[in-house]
């Protein structure tokens, strides 16, 4: 094959096999809610001491009206029953797209464990509250960066985010920075939750919980 090499084609050629854990049906538990903390919380402890791990890194995939779908990397910042919450600029492409299309989808990968996770479900906003009390608990330069980038839009240059950050540093010294209008989260309530945990000769463990319209989750397992 000509053409470049992926990472993964070099890892085969090494001989770089998926291990030897499993996911199996007793072992997980029945609410999806309560397996995804256990393998976030392994991919938690998994992360390098160095650094740039990230477990709460997923990928958010969403599409505008005309169904032209879009993915990018958002940070995972709660979740509970009634859902998975990251924050965003309301009018960045990703934010036009939810209101037009209120649906997504969230992968998690955690490769050292050999493991993803993909949910899929409507999308709600966050209540102003909850963005509120988010919002304070960030440094203060996120919360001016947050002011100063029209997060999507074409911009002329690098200089044109620096001299807004600098011009609203100065009107808001000695003050509070405000939670803009045009920011705050969204909750993913996901209708369907698959596990994934890579496994020798490509046959990997895959389990899907999908809720019934009585509301129960039913786990099943997929062909790898
Ligand atoms: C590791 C990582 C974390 C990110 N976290 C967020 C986030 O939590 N919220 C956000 O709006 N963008 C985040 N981004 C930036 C997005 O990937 C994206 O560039 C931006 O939101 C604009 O996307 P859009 O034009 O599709 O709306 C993150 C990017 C990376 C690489």
């Amino acid at each position: 094959m000509t053409g470049y090499q992926t990472s993964a084609q070099a890892a085969t050629r090494r001989g770089a096999e998926y291990g030897t854990r499993g996911l199996d049906e007793a072992e997980a538990h029945a609410d999806p809610l309560r397996q995804f903390a256990a393998w976030f919380e392994d991919a938690v402890a998994a992360e390098p001491a160095g650094g740039g791990g990230e477990a709460n890194a997923m990928t958010l995939a969403t599409a505008d009206a005309n169904a032209r779908p879009s993915a990018r990397i958002v940070l995972l910042r709660g979740y509970d029953e009634r859902g998975f919450v990251f924050f965003t600029n309301h009018e960045s492409n990703k934010g036009r797209d939810l209101v037009a299309n209120p649906l997504a989808a969230l992968v998690f990968h955690w490769p050292l464990l050999q493991r993803q996770v993909r949910l899929a479900g409507r999308v709600t906003e966050v209540a102003r509250e909850e963005s509120e009390e988010y919002w304070r608990s960030r440094p203060r330069g996120s919360q001016l960066g947050a002011w100063a980038s029209e997060q999507s839009s074409v911009i002329q240059g690098r200089a044109v985010l620096d001299e807004r950050l600098d011009a609203l540093s100065k009107a808001h010294e000695d003050r509070e920075v405000p939670l803009p209008s045009f920011w705050g989260g969204w909750r993913v309530v996901p209708q369907e939750i698959e596990f994934w945990q890579g496994r020798p000769n490509r046959l990997h463990d895959r389990l899907r919980y999908r809720l019934t319209r009585e509301d129960r989750w039913v786990m099943e397992r997929l062909a790898p």
